[in-house]
């Protein structure tokens, strides 16, 4: 998925830099991604036998990454009177369409005559998701599928519409015309099940990561804060709605959920600096790793400054290519400068 500040492709670098500063003797750390949007550096570490905390206040990500992060195993769907994941998935793909929340409020067929004509998808792929989705969470109210199940197939409907959409990259507003992969009809894919064989408890939760880390412990924190005020709730809304699937209130052109309880303060320039300091402070984390760029609302000196009160500093980075739906906005260079700012932390300044 094309996400705002994925890491995806700067694993190498972050794995570098841990190899570096932290020295790591064995893989028998438990490693914490407080933010963790697609889930891209929980799974890394996953597949090099760390244990893994996951965390983000957006509910699609808790979703996906608790798919990724905390299912191990097969999974096998016994209730369901179906032979395995083939059968599962064919009897989804071929679900007649159904008028639901996604066609009403997110398709021309949809909203023709309304206040604000939408399309996201096409007609016949907006008919499909609101099927798939019904289907998915009548088998969950009639238990059916267990919480496993329903996060894997929650997180395979999320990865399929998203191929499908008709925006440019994120959801914050949609093309007038459909694109080619629009027009194409949705497919639901299963997505990867990552199995691990060393029985470790990876755990995902969906808070506030300042209230959240005052709950936790582990060896390395790795930080992946937003860098600038383009909030993630309006950038995903739709796939927040189709995680949810709860009738939300929506307005305005573009049909985001008017709730605004999730207000990151890492978006707010005023807010941003004061929020990271006491994410350190509370940390109990031996190691903790800030990714952030030279463009961010924190200022480089200011973060040096936060970390050197706690323990000793390094800071690494590497030039990265711009994220793509950004390539087209007025800017200079089509690079940022990605640094990784990293604290080996006196716990001892954990006690007042
Ligand atoms: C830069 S993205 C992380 C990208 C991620 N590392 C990846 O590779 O996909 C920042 C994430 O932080 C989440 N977030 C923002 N404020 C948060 C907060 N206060 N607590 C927890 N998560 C937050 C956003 O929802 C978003 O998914």
């Amino acid at each position: 998925m094309n996400y705002i500040g994925s890491k995806f492709s700067i694993l190498d670098f972050i794995d570098e830099t841990i190899e570096d500063f932290v020295k790591p003797q064995n893989n028998n750390l438990v490693l914490c991604d407080i933010f963790s949007g697609t889930a891209a550096v929980g799974k890394y570490f996953k597949r090099k036998g760390y244990t893994i905390i996951s965390n983000d206040i957006e509910y699609y990500s808790y979703i996906t990454t608790k798919h990724f992060i905390e299912n191990n195993s097969d999974i096998t769907f016994l209730k369901l009177k179906k032979q395995g994941i083939e059968d599962i998935f064919k009897y989804l793909n071929t679900l007649e369409g159904k008028k639901g929340f996604i066609y009403n409020n997110y398709s021309i067929g949809g909203t023709k005559g309304k206040e604000f004509e939408r399309q996201y998808f096409s007609d016949s792929n907006a008919l499909k998701i609101d099927a798939i989705r019904m289907c998915i969470e009548e088998w969950k109210g009639k238990r059916l599928i267990d919480e496993n199940e329903y996060c894997f197939l929650i997180t395979s409907l999320i990865e399929s519409a998203d191929k499908v959409a008709n925006t440019a990259s994120v959801y914050e507003a949609f093309l007038k015309k459909l694109k080619r992969s629009a027009e194409k009809e949705i497919v639901l894919e299963p997505v990867e099940i990552l199995k691990t064989n060393n029985n470790r408890k990876n755990v995902v939760y969906n808070k506030d990561c300042n209230e959240l880390i005052k709950e936790i412990s582990g060896d390395i924190l790795y930080l992946d804060p937003p860098y600038n005020n383009r909030k993630y709730d309006t950038n995903y809304h739709m796939l927040e709605t189709i995680a949810l699937y709860d009738n939300p209130a929506i307005k305005g052109k573009t049909g985001v959920r008017c709730e605004t309880t999730k207000k990151s303060k890492y978006c707010i320039k005023k807010e941003a600096t004061g929020a990271l300091e006491e994410l350190i402070k509370n940390a109990n984390f031996k190691y903790i790793l800030l990714s952030y760029n030279d463009e961010g609302i924190i200022p480089i000196e200011e973060i040096k400054k936060i970390m050197l009160k706690y323990g000793k500093y390094k800071c690494y980075g590497r030039k990265h290519r711009r994220f793509k739906a950004d390539r087209n906005r007025d800017y200079i260079k089509n690079f940022t400068i990605e640094y990784i700012h990293c604290l080996e932390k006196n716990l001892d300044s954990n006690i007042e």
